[in-house]
């Protein structure tokens, strides 16, 4: 019964905060918000995390957070370690070696600096069915096939997939940028890792390295949840739990979900981007 009341007012909370958001959103408020970002002071050795949401950027955190870090679990929410930039809070966590910012900014708003950028991208189906489980966490109640159509009408506040992805690989500006693709963070994890230490120019004896990779499994982060939930992290506080944020973490999910009509509109938006690496 307490349980359920928590529940009721959790998602009255979060309802509340996404109409907030909604009305806050346009105009002048998203303006002033990117001008607070440019403002801040960034340093040469500071690391971005970018991605479009639902494409592994909690799993990036964690590996970065256990690369820049002793690894001990003891923090209370990954995003206070590796916090998003658009959210307001940039300092350096005292856990960590080296700052790493969290964002989903598209490329125009993303602060241009001499920093090192990860961007992390994932197939556009399987962001669609991780995204359709996120909002279901938040309280959506519409079925699969409403969700994705809101998306496809570009009602989702989180922007479009393949404008992000496109903006980020063409990179305009030059900046420092590595990309990983989730696919090959599941196929050959460690591979990836060294990628990623050399991008950063940071060099692990193996026993440090093996501690990453295991950490940064799906198994070790799932028995450590808490520290990962979304709405856990807004509702810090209330020390309520949900369990859903670290889903099933696979490749080609999408393909089970999406109907071949809307495989083909994800397609075209990959074919309208031409997002070759996506093809
Ligand atoms: P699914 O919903 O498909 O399971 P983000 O952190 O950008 O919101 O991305 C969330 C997605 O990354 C979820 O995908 C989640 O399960 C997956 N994920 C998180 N940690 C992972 C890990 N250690 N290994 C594989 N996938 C992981």
């Amino acid at each position: 019964m307490l349980k359920a009341i928590r529940l009721f007012f959790a998602k009255a909370y979060l309802l509340f905060c996404a109409v907030l958001h909604a009305i806050l959103e346009p105009g002048f408020e998203k303006q002033e918000r990117i001008m607070n970002i440019l403002s801040y002071k960034y340093r040469d050795n500071d690391v971005f995390l970018v991605s479009f949401p639902k494409s592994g950027t909690t799993w990036m955190q964690m590996t970065l957070y256990q690369v820049f870090s002793d690894g001990e679990m003891d923090i209370d929410h990954i995003r206070n370690v590796i916090p998003y930039v658009e959210e307001g809070e940039i300092g350096q966590h005292k856990k960590l070696n080296r700052r790493v910012i969290a964002s989903h900014l598209y490329y125009e708003d993303i602060p241009k600096t001499k920093a090192k950028y990860i961007y992390v991208m994932r197939d556009l189906d399987d962001v669609l069915v991780s995204l359709y489980y996120h909002s279901k966490n938040f309280g959506y109640e519409g079925t699969f096939d409403q969700h994705i159509e809101k998306y496809f009408k570009k009602k989702y506040k989180g922007g479009v997939w393949g404008k992000h992805l496109a903006g980020w690989l063409e990179n305009k500006k030059n900046l420092d940028v590595h990309f990983v693709k989730y696919e090959d963070l599941k196929v050959d994890f460690p591979k990836q890792l060294d990628e990623i230490l050399s991008f950063c120019e940071v060099e692990l004896d193996e026993e440090t390295k093996q501690r990453i990779i295991e950490r940064s499994s799906m198994t070790y982060m799932k028995a450590h949840q808490e520290k990962f939930d979304q709405v856990q992290y807004i509702l810090l506080e209330e020390n309520y739990i949900q369990n859903n944020f670290l889903r099933k973490g696979e490749v080609g999910d999408g393909k089970n979900y999406l109907s071949d009509e809307q495989k083909t509109i994800a397609q075209k938006e990959k074919e309208n981007y031409t997002l070759a690496v996506y093809q």
